[in-house]
């Protein structure tokens, strides 16, 4: 089965490769698999995940904030936020029940163990990616997938932090990185 249309009408970044090539990636792992997402915004790219294993008993685990204040802190300033209501309510139309972790990247990896996650997907505070992978790397299973949005990226240096930890990265559709760990 292709990508559910109605996963395009979701506000993001995500183009319609980007969102297949996330379904078919998630639809190869196991059915028990565990998928993250680093940065769910209104839930585009965190559907076609859930298309993908849902139905199967995999889990996606979506973390977000859902507000600017970790933004703030470093002094930045959001142009991408999404309400957790708005985020519920998207998911709710699809009949989707990802388990929702309102709370930041750093926080979400102190509570995760070690080697149960089979993909992981970062797409949340771009200007340092290479923090999200590297408290992430050992909550990887051996073989699973590190993936991620905009490499290369509109402003913020994704290559070249992908790149310095990842010299053999594949490059997925339009602006998708990916690599087995
Ligand atoms: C570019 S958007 C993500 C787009 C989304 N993946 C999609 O498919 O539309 C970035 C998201 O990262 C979230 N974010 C900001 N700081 C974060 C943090 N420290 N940890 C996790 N997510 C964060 C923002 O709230 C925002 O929703």
């Amino acid at each position: 089965m292709g990508l559910d249309k109605r996963i395009l009408t979701i506000p993001g970044w995500m183009d319609r490769p980007e969102l297949k090539w996330i379904l078919y990636t998630v639809e190869k792992l196991p059915d028990d698999g565990v998928v993250v997402e680093l940065g769910s915004y209104c839930g585009r790219a965190t559907a076609a995940m859930c298309q993908g294993i849902l139905g199967r008993g995999g889990t996606v685990i979506a973390v977000d904030p859902f507000d600017d204040a970790d933004m703030a802190r470093r002094g930045l300033k959001s142009k991408t936020k999404c309400m957790l209501d708005t985020f519920k309510q998207v998911m709710a139309t699809l009949d989707f029940s990802p388990t929702i972790w309102q709370m930041t990247s750093l926080e979400a990896a102190a509570q995760t163990e070690d080697q149960s996650i089979d993909m992981i997907f970062i797409d949340a505070i771009h200007y340092d990616v290479g923090e999200d992978i590297d408290a992430w790397r050992s909550k990887m299973k051996p073989g699973s997938i590190m993936s991620g949005h905009d490499f290369p990226g509109p402003s913020f240096d994704v290559e070249g932090q992908v790149l310095k930890r990842f010299p053999n990265v594949s490059q997925g559709p339009m602006k998708i990185w990916y690599t087995n760990v």
